[in-house]
């Protein structure tokens, strides 16, 4: 038992127990900024989690399930392991400490206490655009087609950027959490994705496996479990005024076909930013066979570029029978741990970033191995839909 929370239970029992040297745990002082550092990015009005955590009002019904979720690791969700590497930015790990005073709060009755106690309220959370200079939605909305089960479709998204932008934080809603599956944005020359748009009357175009025109590079990402991204300080991907964003929407129809609306918002650098790339690694060559347990695939990619890169972040990317996922970089042996998750989890996906970036040498490369589980009876390798599997990443990186 945790000191914190033997003296929660000597509270509760022996109200002698508790000297004013021990306050009592309360919302204000003690959970709040726990809350906002590391929930309310989710668990706030429009935010990805079923219900809010933002207010004492709000949280207190909840503080039994709060500190079981914390206990259990479950909360907040964060799926890279904090033994590889220097730790991520706004890394979201609770420290025992932190865990113990859910506890001590549940247990002494979820205390409000006092309101001045209470942190400066940040309305966005931690992991927030500090500012939104464009928001845009896919031109109408979409319903996914009634013989696909997977549905790849692109929309055309356009900035209209008036002189060259370097975009340094965006965030993906979706419209409908039921049916998006993954959306990627790509950067491409306008009057490609206008031609393509216009060959069918359907908004959009299909688009399985990639943008299926000629794309500029990608630009940011979200699947299941993503918020809003950041850029690394100083850094971002650069869009052109000839250049529009083509939305790549994966819908799965599994459990529902309802329309949907996804839009984008765009944070803007101040100017003197370094334009970056998002690096597609596409560890391709496997083929799961059937009833395989822990089968494990690696592939190294080389840089090549002929100069040095700096690389920052990471977006791992596998299906449902995904169980680990490693990047490791180096020359001839490995030996750096970029990121590793030990249990993979296909509904936290997001992006992790470096504080300094890693200089990836002309001689070294970067080496990712996945592990998955075949409970199938077919054969399984590389594929776009949900049901085939993917040992892939993005890797954020400037020269
Ligand atoms: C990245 C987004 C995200 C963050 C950050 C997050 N949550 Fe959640 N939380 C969710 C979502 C989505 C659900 C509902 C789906 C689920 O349970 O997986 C949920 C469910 C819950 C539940 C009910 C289900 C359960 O597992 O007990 C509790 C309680 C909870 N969160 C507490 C917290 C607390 C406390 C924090 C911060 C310490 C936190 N969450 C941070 C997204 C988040």
């Amino acid at each position: 038992m945790t000191p914190a929370r033997l003296t929660a239970l000597l509270c509760a029992t022996f109200v002698s127990a508790c000297g004013s040297s021990t306050p009592a745990t309360t919302f204000h002082k003690d959970i709040a900024p726990i809350v906002q550092a590391q929930c309310v990015g989710c668990h706030r009005a429009g935010g990805i989690a079923p219900f809010s955590l933002d207010t004492y009002a709000s949280a207190k019904p909840m503080a039994a399930a709060m500190a079981a979720s914390v206990a259990s690791k479950r909360m907040p969700p964060w799926l890279a392991s904090s033994s590889c590497g220097t730790p991520f930015v706004d890394e979201r790990v609770l420290t025992a400490e932190q865990i113990a005073a859910f506890d001590a709060w549940a247990k002494g009755g979820a205390l409000e206490g006092n309101p001045a106690d209470a942190p400066k309220s940040t309305t966005t959370g931690a992991q927030g655009l500090s500012r939104v200079d464009a928001t845009l939605a896919m031109p109408a909305p979409y319903t996914p087609s009634e013989t696909l089960r997977d549905d790849y479709r692109c929309f055309i998204v356009d900035p209209a950027v008036t002189k060259s932008t370097i975009v340094t934080g965006y965030d993906i809603v979706p419209g409908s959490q039921k049916v998006v599956h993954h959306v990627i944005l790509y950067a491409v020359k306008r009057t490609v994705a206008v031609a393509e748009d216009a060959k069918d009357a359907k908004a959009g175009w299909e688009c399985f496996g990639g943008v299926g025109i000629d794309s500029v590079g990608a630009l940011g990402a979200w699947a299941p479990g993503g918020s809003a991204v950041v850029y690394p300080f100083g850094t971002g991907i650069r869009i052109e005024p000839d250049q529009v964003l083509a939305m790549q929407v994966h819908y799965n129809t599994d459990n529902a076909r309802e329309a949907d609306q996804t839009s984008v918002k765009l944070q803007y650098g101040v100017g003197g930013e370094t334009a970056a790339y998002l690096l597609p690694l596409a560890a391709d060559r496997f083929r799961i066979p059937p009833g395989a347990v822990d089968y494990k695939y690696s592939e190294r990619f080389d840089n090549t570029l002929g100069f040095p890169l700096k690389v920052w972040g990471f977006l791992p990317h596998m299906h449902t029978l995904g169980k680990t996922i490693t990047m490791k970089a180096g020359s001839t042996s490995m030996n750096t741990c970029l990121v590793d998750i030990p249990r993979w989890d296909f509904h936290w996906q997001t992006q992790y970033f470096r504080p300094k970036a890693l200089t990836l040498g002309m001689n070294e490369g970067i080496e990712m191995t996945c592990t998955w589980d075949n409970p199938t009876t077919r054969t399984i390798t590389w594929g776009e839909g949900t049901s085939d599997e993917m040992c892939f990443a993005f890797v954020y990186a400037t020269p």
